[in-house]
């Protein structure tokens, strides 16, 4: 099964995929912590990504798309992914059909985690993450023990230098302009199932695995 998580920065996608795909034995595939990985080991992909995010823009088709199909090709035909951040306009959503019938796959349901922007800036303004084992906090909402410090491995937290305010603001705004038109995309192909991001962690979590614990009218035919 393939899955996407759609909705905007701040809506709580990281901090799902992290417990479902393990849960589920799923291949994680973030597009932001592959690009970050390219800026922080400094190559190629990285160099010219680095300009894109740190102003909050989306980073060219060309190299996000290849840096996923990268990805895709080494979890193999029997893999199961579930896809956080990508696609994120029309281009990269028609590129990763593509991708995934070159696998003899598709996508089976996407989420779209449905949140105001007031609570996305809040969230990501608040977003505190361990430099060793990435670790997700948020310091009024999922609170470490001991203020900036991380409660798994004991390292120091630190903060995204694109949660700045200004920065949060325009990654809000390209995501209404290039990447909420998915949302229309994946629900004429009957696929979108929309969550309601502003719930406790908890919730969202139960109420995405009930909807992939739920066979589709598919799979009841096939089983018929
Ligand atoms: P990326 O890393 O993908 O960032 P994003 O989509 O902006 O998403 P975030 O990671 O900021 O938010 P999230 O929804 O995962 O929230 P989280 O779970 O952390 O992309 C970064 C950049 O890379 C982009 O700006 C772009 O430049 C580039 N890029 C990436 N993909 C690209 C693509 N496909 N094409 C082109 N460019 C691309 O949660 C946020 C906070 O809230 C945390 O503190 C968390 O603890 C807390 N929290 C989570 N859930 C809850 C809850 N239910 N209740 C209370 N608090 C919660």
């Amino acid at each position: 099964m393939n899955v996407v998580f759609l909705g905007p920065p701040g809506a709580g996608k990281g901090t799902q995929a992290e417990t479902i795909s393990k849960k589920r034995n799923m291949e994680h595939v973030s597009t932001g912590d592959l690009l970050r990985e390219a800026v922080q080991g400094g190559t190629a992909t990285g160099m010219k990504a680095k300009k894109y995010m740190e102003k909050g823009l989306l980073v060219p088709d060309e190299l996000v798309v290849d840096i996923v199909a990268d990805r895709m090709s080494k979890g193999g035909h029997d893999s199961s992914f579930l896809l956080d951040g990508f696609p994120r306009n029309l281009a990269q959503a028609k590129a990763l059909d593509q991708t995934l019938k070159g696998l003899g796959n598709k996508v089976d349901v996407v989420f779209y985690f449905a949140i105001s922007e007031d609570m996305a800036v809040k969230r990501l303004t608040g977003r505190w993450l361990c430099s060793s084992c990435g670790a997700n906090y948020h310091e009024l909402y999922m609170p470490p023990e001991k203020a900036g410090i991380c409660d798994k491995c004991g390292k120091p937290l630190g903060q995204r230098p694109d949660d700045k305010v200004e920065t949060v603001k325009k990654r809000l705004k390209v995501y209404r302009e290039q990447t909420a038109g998915l949302i229309d995309y994946y629900e004429r192909k009957g696929v979108l199932k929309t969550i309601d991001a502003e719930q406790r962690a908890e919730l969202i979590h139960e109420s995405i695995c009930k909807t992939l614990d739920t066979p589709s009218k598919e799979e009841i035919y096939d089983r018929v």
